[in-house]
């Protein structure tokens, strides 16, 4: 079987007549099945129609997972579940595509299960980027005025290594560079609101996950997992020496999804994206591809699983 798998086409930050060039290679692939594993554009609904409508001529099964950008609301009280359960699938099914979570698919005798994964801060790089680092963590809060960064008086220029998942919890950070005062801010904690914790929805997306391969499993010989977030250290990296590059690598994804995969045998692919890194790896007797087109440095990925 052939698969054709992309995921970060970033519509329309990434220019539509690239977008338009990545759907005609994906469709004229000759793959049996289509995947598309998330951020392939971000809130607005017209977009998603746009982007999707490229795949038109597409004849097999055309698979979707959501990234955390498709997430994003535009609204100020974000009701990330009722994004994730119903607007999305709703708006990918009328143009033609399968919504993996919750609805696994049995195609023929293999299997195809999905979900956005996340990340619970367990990917975080101990190591400072810079000897001796020092950093101050912050809590994006969004207002009416804009963003705004509240930090707590008690964790004030804390070593990096003393970085904890609670600080993580606040998705922002500052630190000094010379004379000026330097911000990362990961964008998720003003646009998406779970109504958990990140680590809680780690958990309650796995058993989800859990509960769409015990659908399947009986009724195939193997199944493919499509997430947008990375469930497996190896496919990290090396360590950043970049600030930024290094905070951010807390929000990479879960090592919770990859241990459940790993205990299914019939597990043999598993297609992310997110990191905009596209590489083909294998853990055990899997498979992992991550098949960004993010940035423009790949194309989409063609596999074939005998
Ligand atoms: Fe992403």
């Amino acid at each position: 079987m052939r698969i054709c798998a992309a995921a970060d086409i970033h519509y329309p930050r990434t220019h539509a007549t690239r977008c338009a060039g990545l759907a005609r290679a994906m469709c004229e692939s000759g793959a049996e099945v289509l995947v598309l594993a998330g951020d392939i554009s971000a809130g607005e609904e017209k977009h998603y129609r746009k982007l999707l409508r490229l795949f038109g001529d597409f004849e097999g099964p055309k698979l979707f997972v959501p990234g955390n950008h498709d997430l994003w609301s535009l609204s100020r009280h974000p009701n990330t579940p009722h994004r994730y359960h119903d607007t999305l699938r709703h708006i990918v099914e009328r143009q033609g595509f399968r919504y993996l979570p919750g609805d696994p698919l049995a195609h023929g005798r293999v299997g195809f299960v999905g979900t956005v994964g996340w990340y619970d801060y367990a990917f975080r790089q101990p190591q400072p980027p810079q000897p001796g680092l020092r950093v101050t963590p912050l809590r994006a809060v969004r207002t009416r005025q804009g963003p705004e960064f509240v930090g707590d008086p008690a964790r004030r220029e804390v070593p990096w290594e003393e970085l904890t998942p609670a600080d993580y919890a606040g998705h922002a950070l500052a630190w000094r560079a010379e004379d000026a005062i330097k911000r990362v801010v990961w964008n998720d904690g003003l646009h998406v609101r779970w109504g958990d914790t990140d680590a809680e929805t780690v958990e309650r997306l796995r058993d989800e996950l859990a509960a769409d391969i015990a659908a399947i499993e009986e009724r195939v010989d193997y199944w493919v997992a499509v997430l947008h977030f990375l469930p497996f250290a190896k496919l990290l990296g090396e360590p950043a020496q970049d600030i930024e590059a290094a905070y951010v690598r807390a929000f990479l994804g879960a090592p919770a999804f990859g241990r459940l995969l790993a205990e299914h045998p019939k597990c043999r692919l598993v297609l992310c994206g997110h990191r905009h890194e596209a590489q083909v790896l294998s853990v055990g007797d899997m498979v992992l591809a991550n098949c960004s087109v993010g940035d423009g440095k790949a194309g989409p990925l063609l596999l074939t699983v005998e």
